[in-house]
């Protein structure tokens, strides 16, 4: 608290101009993108967060409070009659199990409404002599487009910072140089429960998965630098060089829970940001959800999140979770269910549907036992910070991955989704989350540490910010642009085993010649 007091003294004097680009298609994003924006107007600094409208449905979800100066670009008629809304086509990904096999198309819901996003923005004049008279020190943009890395340039930002809203990107750790240590690392979307014990098939997976994901993105840096070329100026540098002169690199990992990995200098860890736990401590809950509370001993929060909705779940999933709710009367499940139509649970007595809930405010209350979850990083996170302990059910994406990052810190039991339909099995892990002390203890454990991390999220975000406007870029800070054979040491390594290469081929060349002169020697002697 002083500390930001402090520091509000001290910049209210030396305000930046910064802009916070935030395509608007997933509320995830977008709100990692927005506490940026929020903590650096809280600080004194003048702001602008820049939203392209990918999706209409999340136009109204922008997550920022704080930051007033939202410039929203709205689809004009073309994009409109080409682009489909994105939740129309999320239900496919309770069924599908996305792999290396199939990542290539898995996400072209996404990358086909980012296309036509980015050609919407980048025809928008206007935008552009608006944003270009701002005169911004600094500009921050997350690695999945580089529609605004390109326009950043063009309207004459040169002091750029990477935002990743996942743990980080594997097209972007990449151009960065930092290795995937993929032989114990699982990629961004791996899903392996113990990396560090990998089998070989597995591993073979993981650098599958991280290859054809990165291709994935690389694919649509590629369409989209010829996009700001087109609109903007040829001049532009491609997407590669842009985003390897980025200043700075943040990611929303938090290093005592993520799997340790290595990392360039640019990389700084702010996972944790969006978690405001003064704010989530200070909020009180409303009389209904007192009541809702205070109905049984226990309590369990089911949601799986804002993207993956509970009413597509697959229905013998949603019978095998229900069957498993009904032989737990004892316990109040509350869950997140965003249809009215709730007759398949008629006579089930223990279950409060909503089709929205204060989740943060629940896992803050002590009479919330656990929480069942998707598995999204924003709620990875808060319950990470908020200390309960958690049944994780990844759907898609970086899912598999948030919840084998947080079971290996004791607090959550991993289900895989396709064992819902298993009421026996939900029941058991149900029953050992909900009454198993040491998965609370853990998870208090975890929340206690994170509450005392020497170095807070939000005032790294404001100290490397203006860093970055003040001193950035930092090109030596770039780490040498190297081929595989180069990076790996693959010619040092050959040269080195070349003598003893050139003794084990000598030495058999003479035993070879031994051979033949005995043999010889035979021949004649018969
Ligand atoms: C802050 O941004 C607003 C909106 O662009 C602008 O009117 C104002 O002059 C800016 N303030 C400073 C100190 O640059
Ligand atoms: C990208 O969008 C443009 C314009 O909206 C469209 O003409 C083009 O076919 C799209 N390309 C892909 C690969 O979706
Ligand atoms: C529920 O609680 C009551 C009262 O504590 C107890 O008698 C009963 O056995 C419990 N039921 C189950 C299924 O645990």
């Amino acid at each position: 608290m002083n500390f930001l007091v402090l520091n509000f003294l001290l910049i209210s004097a030396n305000a930046f101009n910064i802009l916070v680009y935030s395509p608007s298609f997933a509320g995830s994003h977008t709100n990692f993108m927005a506490r940026i924006a929020d903590t650096l107007t809280d600080a004194g600094h003048n702001v602008t967060f820049l939203v392209p409208v990918v999706d209409e449905a999340r136009r109204s979800q922008l997550g920022v409070k704080s930051t007033k100066d939202v410039v929203i670009v709205e689809q004009d008629e073309e994009m409109q009659n080409h682009v489909q809304p994105i939740d129309d086509d999320m239900e496919q990904y309770w069924k599908t199990e996305v792999d290396s096999s199939n990542v290539d198309t898995a996400f072209s819901v996404f990358t086909s409404a980012m296309n036509h996003s980015c050609h919407n923005f980048l025809r928008n004049r206007k935008i552009f002599e608006k944003m270009k008279s701002r005169n911004f020190d600094v500009g921050i943009f997350e690695p999945l487009s580089v529609c605004g890395l390109g326009f950043m340039h063009a309207i004459g930002i040169r002091k750029i910072i990477i935002a990743s809203s996942c743990v980080f990107y594997d097209s972007t750790t990449d151009v960065l140089g930092e290795p995937l240590d993929l032989s114990y690392v699982p990629g961004q979307m791996g899903r392996f429960e113990d990396p560090g014990r990998m089998n070989l098939l597995e591993k073979v997976e993981n650098h599958k998965m991280s290859m054809n994901l990165k291709n994935v993105n690389i694919e649509v840096f590629e369409r989209e630098t010829q996009i700001y070329k087109k609109h903007l100026g040829d001049s532009i540098p491609d997407w590669k060089q842009l985003m390897i002169s980025s200043s700075l690199h943040f990611t929303n990992s938090i290093p005592y829970v993520d799997f340790p990995r290595t990392v360039s200098p640019k990389t700084i860890p702010i996972g944790g940001i969006s978690v405001d736990i003064l704010k989530i401590k200070s909020q009180k809950l409303s009389q209904d959800w007192d009541e809702v509370l205070n109905r049984r001993e226990k309590n369990m929060l089911i949601s799986f999140g804002s993207l993956i909705r509970s009413q597509d779940m697959p229905k013998e999933w949603r019978t095998g979770l229900l069957t498993a709710i009904k032989s737990l009367p004892n316990v109040t499940f509350i869950w997140k269910y965003e249809n009215d139509d709730i007759t398949w649970a008629n006579g089930v007595s223990n279950i409060h549907f909503t089709k929205w809930v204060p989740q943060t405010s629940l896992l803050n209350d002590p009479r919330l036992t656990a929480f069942m979850t998707h598995g999204g990083l924003g709620s990875s996170n808060e319950l990470s910070h908020l200390g309960k302990p958690a049944l994780m059910v990844p759907v898609f994406a970086d899912q598999h991955r948030n919840a084998n990052m947080l079971a290996r810190h004791g607090g959550v039991i991993v289900i895989q989704k396709k064992d819902l339909g298993d009421e026996k099995k939900i029941k058991s892990a149900m029953k050992s989350i909900l009454f198993n002390e040491n998965f609370k203890k853990n998870s208090e454990k975890l929340a206690d540490l994170l509450r005392n991390q020497p170095l807070k999220p939000k005032e790294q975000v404001l100290r490397y910010v203006e860093f970055v406007a003040n001193y950035g870029p930092f090109p030596g800070m770039n780490i040498a642009e190297m081929g595989f054979v180069e990076r790996n040491l693959l010619d040092i390594h050959f040269i080195i085993m070349l003598p003893y290469v050139i003794s084990i081929v000598l030495v058999m060349l003479g035993l070879k010649i031994v051979v033949s002169l005995v043999k010889i020697k035979v021949v004649k002697v018969e």
